[in-house]
């Protein structure tokens, strides 16, 4: 919400999962949030706990994949997406997707993380107590979605954007 500044208005929460940053995000705005994932069971999650959070009057569920949202283009002010992107195939199409959806003005904030560098630690030690080859596999993966994705960026024509690579993890800033 720092970095982005848009405390109202509508916000699609790309690949929400069970919504948790979405939720997050409403808990401290006025944003009224479209819950979007491909998973109808997500959805489902995501929809029962902004009842108990006592936000459902500003939520809304939407079921689809990030290549072809189903939304009309300008139609957002915020985007935000957390820990979906590494699952998009066509990563050039889901960004031009987001691009696509964002009113002129509007932001994407577009990432993921382990939230600060003392969790993270504990993750990747749990991670590799599981799997002695994930912290290999894991990166290769994240530095090649990382080297490409500034030409992506720039191939969706934003006014402008900026990659964010600190401790609260690696996320797109795009203004339209
Ligand atoms: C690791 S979870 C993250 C959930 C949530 N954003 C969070 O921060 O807790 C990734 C989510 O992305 C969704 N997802 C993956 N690929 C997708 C696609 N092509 N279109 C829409 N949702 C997708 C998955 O169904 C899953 O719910």
């Amino acid at each position: 919400m720092q970095e982005t500044q848009i405390f109202d208005g509508d916000c699609l929460d790309a690949g929400c999962g069970t919504g948790a940053l979405g939720r997050a995000v409403a808990q401290i705005s006025g944003v009224h949030v479209m819950f979007f994932d491909q998973s109808p069971h997500m959805l489902q999650l995501a929809q029962s706990y902004v009842y108990e959070e006592r936000i459902a009057q500003r939520s809304r569920f939407l079921q689809g994949d990030i290549h072809h949202i189903p939304l009309a283009s300008c139609s957002m002010d915020l985007v935000i997406s957390r820990g979906s992107s590494p699952f998009w195939e066509n990563q050039k199409q889901a960004y031009s997707e987001i691009v696509r959806v964002l009113r002129k003005g509007g932001r994407a904030f577009v990432g993921g993380g382990f939230g600060n560098a003392e969790l993270r630690e504990r993750i990747v030690n749990t991670m590799l107590e599981r799997n002695p080859d994930w912290n290999k596999s894991f990166k290769e993966r994240s530095v090649r979605m990382r080297e490409a994705l500034p030409d992506i960026l720039k191939q969706t024509n934003p006014s402008w954007f900026e990659i964010i690579n600190d401790e609260s993890g690696f996320w797109a800033h795009i203004c339209k």
